[in-house]
């Protein structure tokens, strides 16, 4: 584990239980429905197509409600990440709904190690995983690996141009890097994405944006084909604070002129044969 590493996880691990008692990520309607799906997988539907008895890995799972909706819809799913509090909340979630679902902690770079090679047929990822990772290629490289030949990437992540963007209420300008940068831009800040009254203390953390020709190139490098790249005026989370509109099942919008910034992306690659 990396110092970054280490600081991240830190965060994490004290926002896992937040997040799981939070209204924002609804465990009690994943409980009360067994049908019921995570607003964000509700969302891919259209893209994401059937994954019934698909081998899929979700990298970056956290408190595993995208992975037990995936499962839901009938993949045989494994979630993936190196939070343990994260996968304390996950297992836990799966057990109360009956939902048959591995859940391994590793870092993403040792996913490979882990999980073996080529062993998967969807790889599911996204909403604010990438900004984790210091090396876009390695985590192209790893993508592909966990492939099997004809395997499918799909990810719906946050737009690296939203992530250049300074949240300042007065009004929208690229402040931060779109591209890879050696550095991480550490941020220190006591929320969190849901409402929650919990008052953390773990409040540093060390991110990196990518741009979107960093992130393919790392794709096509590791022997991916881009089948899709669409482009998205919402996320599901309010990622611009006092800027945003919900508009529902979500989703949020720049309430001005929200044709200016992309918000989001889904895309898909399928590994060479
Ligand atoms: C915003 S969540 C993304 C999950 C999903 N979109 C969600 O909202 O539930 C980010 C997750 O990435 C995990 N993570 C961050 N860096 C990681 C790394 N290097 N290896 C594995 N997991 C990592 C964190 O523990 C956290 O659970």
């Amino acid at each position: 584990m990396t110092d970054h590493g280490a600081v991240n996880r830190a965060n994490w691990d004290e926002r896992a239980p937040a997040h799981a008692a939070s209204a924002g990520y609804g465990l009690e309607r994943f409980r009360a429905d067994p049908g019921h799906l995570s607003d964000v997988v509700r969302f891919d539907l259209p893209l994401l197509g059937d994954v019934a008895g698909l081998e899929g890995v979700h990298l970056q799972c956290h408190i595993g409600t995208d992975t037990i909706s995936l499962a839901r819809l009938g993949a045989r799913m494994t979630g993936l990440d190196f939070s343990p509090a994260s996968l304390a909340e996950a297992r836990r979630l799966a057990a109360e709904t009956g939902t048959d679902i591995r859940f391994v902690e590793s870092d993403l770079y040792a996913a490979v190690d882990v999980l073996g090679e080529g062993g998967f047929d969807l790889v599911f990822t996204g909403i604010g995983a990438l900004c984790w990772l210091p090396d876009i290629n390695r985590w192209g490289d790893v993508v592909s690996r966990l492939l099997r030949p004809g395997g499918r990437l799909f990810m719906r992540e946050s737009h690296p141009v939203l992530w250049t963007l300074d949240d300042r209420p007065d009004g929208l300008a690229i402040e931060y890097p779109y591209f890879e940068t050696a550095a991480p831009l550490v941020w220190d800040e006591p929320g969190t994405y849901v409402e929650t009254d919990v008052e953390f203390t773990q409040n540093v953390t060390r991110e990196w944006n990518h741009g979107l020709g960093e992130i393919l190139t790392s794709l096509l490098a590791g022997g991916m084909e881009l089948t899709g790249l669409v482009e998205h005026t919402s996320v599901p989370y309010e990622a611009l604070p006092g800027q945003m509109e919900d508009v529902g099942a979500g989703e949020w919008r720049l309430r001005d002129r929200p044709e200016r910034l992309p918000h989001t992306y889904t895309l898909q690659a399928v590994k060479r044969g």
